[in-house]
């Protein structure tokens, strides 16, 4: 434990003090609640934002109810924005109702200066804003508005210390996502992502290792690496620390307990052999891989500053398809772009129709402050870009379908998560290649890994029967 993060525990403490007498005072505990928007990186903060605030004595209630409510938000497209502005705009009139609960607003979106300074000045009952660099310090930021009972703002521009030993809520006892690197280098034109999570750091492979270990003794079975590029996982690192992804991807399928693992998300221009061969030929790395295309056309990725063409993607593909007979291919995919014309859009469906995605998210184009392509002057008109998106979208699903459907029939191994939410007797568990399937069973399923035929397919999930033994 380093001196940062035993800072963090005292404050840990002071809190606990502090929400101790609060709950007191109430004649009942403490509440709180972490809303997350956007990615799985997000996710992971969020379940330390929870490890923490679980510390300090608080217990987890529902957004409605919770007297710490955070939100842990997101900014990668204008709707992610939105979201949070809404939520916040609900929240002055329950203030007004409950003046003594604790509203924070950290991660992406208040890492970007425009948006920091909006939520400062328009929403007054926001208490606590921080950003995606200081997440671990949120005792310190509790304990300064619990004693002090003013606004805390801290949002620092770029990353300091590493935290990695505080407390963590994970949402799921039998799976957990590891950071192996954080922020990004590739400054993709439309992308904010390396402005609000900074420069592309990773961790070393020994902690990355040792965090693996840690939780296969907590009873993790599955693990989901996370990073922005994942591929260009140790480039930063000293030489005598450097190890590629593919090595590291080994070294953790290899940790003892560990059955499954997964990573996110595969930048295709650091796509190596190296990785495809090693996803090929050991057992417990998924034989799924995220691989955002966002454009099919070759002009479209240069300007975007991809570092890869149609034919490289194609060819990646090819490959992975080869060396990895049921492998899925996921992807991300823009439309409208600036510039985009209708022979750039062909290209991409183009691409879709010969990868055949096993899934494939598409996003409208979504103009981010102090980006390269914010500033162009070809913008494309909203009706064309729905036009576009449609014609993307519909194909996408069929592929999709197809590929689906090629599993029906099938006995597959399958993670149980959870009981179904909507059908009471059924569970809902998740194949290799990440697709979900909803069967006949119990909440002793939960954590267990069951052979399930997946009897019909229903175009994004499976309807199934655990298989008799
Ligand atoms: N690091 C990942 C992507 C992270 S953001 C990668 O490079 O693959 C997730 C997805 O959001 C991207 O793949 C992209 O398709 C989409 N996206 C990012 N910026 C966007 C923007 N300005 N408008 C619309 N979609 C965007
Ligand atoms: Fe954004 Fe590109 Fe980095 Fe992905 S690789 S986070 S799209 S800049
Ligand atoms: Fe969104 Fe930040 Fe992830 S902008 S997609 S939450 S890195």
């Amino acid at each position: 434990m380093n001196s940062v993060e035993k800072e963090q525990l005292e404050y840990i403490e002071k809190c606990r003090t502090l929400i101790g007498e609060w709950s007191k005072e109430k004649e009942r505990s403490i509440t709180y609640c972490v809303v997350t928007f956007g990615c799985q990186m997000n996710a992971r903060d969020s379940e330390k934002l929870k490890g923490i605030l679980e510390e300090t004595g608080c217990v987890s209630a529902s957004e409605d109810e919770a007297d710490i409510l955070l939100y842990n938000t997101c900014t990668v497209r204008d709707n992610a924005d939105r979201k949070v502005y809404g939520r916040l705009g609900t929240l002055k009139e329950v203030k007004k109702q409950r003046p003594d609960m604790v509203i924070g607003v950290c991660g992406c979106m208040t890492q970007e200066t425009v948006a920091a300074e909006k939520v400062k000045k328009t929403c007054p009952h926001v208490d606590i804003i921080f950003g995606t660099h200081n997440v671990y310090t949120l005792a310190q930021l509790l304990y300064r508005h619990l004693s002090e009972k003013t606004r805390t703002v801290d949002i620092w521009e770029e990353a300091k210390d590493v935290a990695e030993h505080l407390p963590v809520r994970r949402k799921y006892p039998f799976k957990s996502g590891v950071n192996i690197s954080y922020g990004c280098n590739n400054f993709c034109t439309y992308c904010i992502v390396p402005y609000v999570r900074g420069r592309e750091r990773s961790r070393l492979a020994s902690d990355i290792l040792e965090e693996v270990s840690r939780l296969s003794k907590e009873g993790v079975s599955e693990i989901m690496l996370l990073g922005q590029n994942v591929n260009s996982y140790g480039h930063d690192l000293k030489e005598e620390d450097r190890m590629t992804f593919a090595a590291l991807l080994k070294a953790v399928a290899d940790t003892e307990g560990i059955r499954r693992v997964r990573f996110m998300t595969s930048h295709p221009k650091d796509l190596s052999d190296e990785l495809i061969d090693t996803i090929a030929s050991h057992p417990k790395i998924c034989n799924h891989v995220h691989l955002p295309l966002q454009s099919g056309s070759s002009r479209l990725l240069k300007d975007m500053n991809r570092r890869y063409d149609k034919e490289h993607y194609l060819e990646l593909v090819r490959k992975l398809r080869e060396k990895i007979p049921d492998v899925a291919i996921t992807t991300d995919i823009i439309v409208g772009y600036p510039g985009e014309t209708d022979e750039d859009n062909e290209e991409t469906l183009d691409v879709i129709r010969r990868a055949e995605f096993d899934n494939a998210f598409t996003f409208q184009y979504s103009k981010r402050t102090g980006t390269p392509a914010a500033s162009r002057p070809d913008q494309i008109p909203q009706e064309v870009v729905t036009r576009r998106f449609n014609k993307v979208l519909a194909l996408v699903q069929e592929m999709s379908r197809k590929r689906a459907m090629l599993l029906e029939g099938k006995t597959l191994p399958v993670l149980v998560e959870d009981v179904n939410e909507r059908e009471e007797g059924l569970v809902t568990g998740r194949l290799e290649n990440n697709m979900s399937v909803h069967f006949k069973g119990d909440a002793s399923l939960i954590g267990k890994y069951v052979d399930v035929v997946l009897t019909e397919c229903k175009g994004f999930y499976y309807i199934g029967e655990i298989k008799n033994v």
